[in-house]
């Protein structure tokens, strides 16, 4: 079963969220919203810390892992070949000279990554390399070069397509192909791998996952999961990933989560609408056609409007704010704005909630000053 899906979002249930926690109030910088990881098996388990498999490469340096292994012996640089796997896996933080923390030189990696390719234990491997990830600044690469790993992987997310249906997929299912999603993030996100990744258009892997509707947790599960992957490619403002993604529709199916997903899952899908707009091309593509332009405000509309009935709107709301005044520097787009925009937004009902946002409550008070401004 999936833990705690609600507390999840906002750091509730002491969840690390990620992304460095509450997003700065710099208007310009945005931190990407935390995907939980998958579990495995037993998926009764709190989300561990560490969890979100964000963004950045944060390399973690602690002498514990997520399991709460903790030897602090750095000696071990064996990387002989997985005989020994069994006695180092408890040394999971292998340090080389330099200081940097490289995956090949733990043997447990190498053996799950066979385990991965070859089998039998490759549901584990999937589980035990996830966990490993933010351990090792090269796991990413590790990854994509190793032989079979990819198409391993590739071949986890293929299989469940047919399962797709409600009723079918199990939660040890769901479980299983996040955690193979989770691993495909972490070449997703990693600058050495990121453009291989999507020059193979492995994201187009994922969309069968997220134009799925059902709420049950399994599929939640997968959606948020696969945003995970896509959020973590457009973290890193790149044209070619924009151009790319706009090529595959994937602002309908964002459009979609954002109206009827988990909170969660809303948040990341919000998180690659303004990362779209705010490339030029995005913004252009948007608001290219009425229907483009009215299908992202209608959404947004929809979803001020449900800040105001749930506690508390929490990162929604910068989201929804920010995508509103990149919209307004098209032309076209202010002048429609000044009439499609929530009344929620000019009156005052969200200043409470941003009092302490300085940077949300700054980009509104800018929107509604870009709104009332004559446009030819
Ligand atoms: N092919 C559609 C289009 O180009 C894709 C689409 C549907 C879309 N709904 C959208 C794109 C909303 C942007 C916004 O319009």
């Amino acid at each position: 079963m999936f833990s705690a899906q609600k507390p999840i979002y906002g750091n509730g249930a002491g969840v690390n969220m990620g992304g460095g926690g509450p997003s700065t109030n710099n208007p310009g910088s945005m931190s990407m919203p935390g995907v939980p990881t998958p579990m495995g098996p037993g998926m009764n388990q709190q989300i561990p810390s560490g969890g979100p498999m964000l963004m950045g490469n944060t390399l973690n340096n602690n002498n514990s892992n997520e399991n709460g292994e903790n030897n602090g012996n750095n000696g071990n640089n064996g990387g002989n070949g997985g005989n020994d796997a069994n006695a180092t896996r408890n040394n999971p933080n292998m340090v080389n000279n330099r200081g940097a923390v490289h995956a090949l030189d733990d043997p447990n990696v190498y053996h799950w990554i066979c385990q991965l390719t070859y089998g039998p234990q490759k549901e584990q491997a999937l589980l035990e390399l996830g966990r490993k990830r933010e351990q090792f600044d090269d796991l990413a690469v590790v990854l994509w070069s190793s032989f079979g790993v990819m198409t391993s992987l590739l071949n986890e997310i293929i299989s469940v397509y047919p399962m797709l249906q409600p009723q079918m997929l199990s939660n040890n299912l769901s479980n299983r192909v996040c955690n193979a999603l989770v691993l495909l993030q972490c070449v997703a996100s990693h600058p050495e791998t990121k453009n291989l990744f999507l020059q193979a258009h492995i994201p187009l892997f994922l969309f069968p996952f997220l134009n799925t509707t059902s709420r049950q947790r399994t599929f939640e599960y997968l959606r948020l999961t696969s945003l995970g992957v896509i959020g973590a490619l457009v973290k890193n403002d790149s044209q070619d990933v924009i151009t790319f993604l706009l090529r595959t529709d994937i602002v309908p199916l964002c459009l979609r989560i954002m109206e009827s997903s988990s909170e969660l899952s809303k948040t990341v899908a919000i998180f690659i609408l303004q990362k779209i707009l705010l490339d030029d091309v995005g913004l252009q593509y948007i608001c290219a056609t009425l229907e483009r332009f009215y299908a992202v405000t209608n959404v947004l509309k929809d979803m001020v409007e449900h800040l105001t009935v749930s506690t508390p709107p929490g990162r929604l709301l910068k989201h929804i704010i920010r995508c509103y005044l990149r919209l307004s520097d098209d032309l076209e787009a202010r002048r429609l704005l000044k009439i499609v925009l929530p009344a929620k937004l000019r009156d005052n009902t969200f200043t409470e909630v941003l009092r302490d946002d300085v940077g949300s409550k700054r980009c509104l008070a800018q929107l509604l000053l870009t709104l009332n401004e004559e446009t030819s």
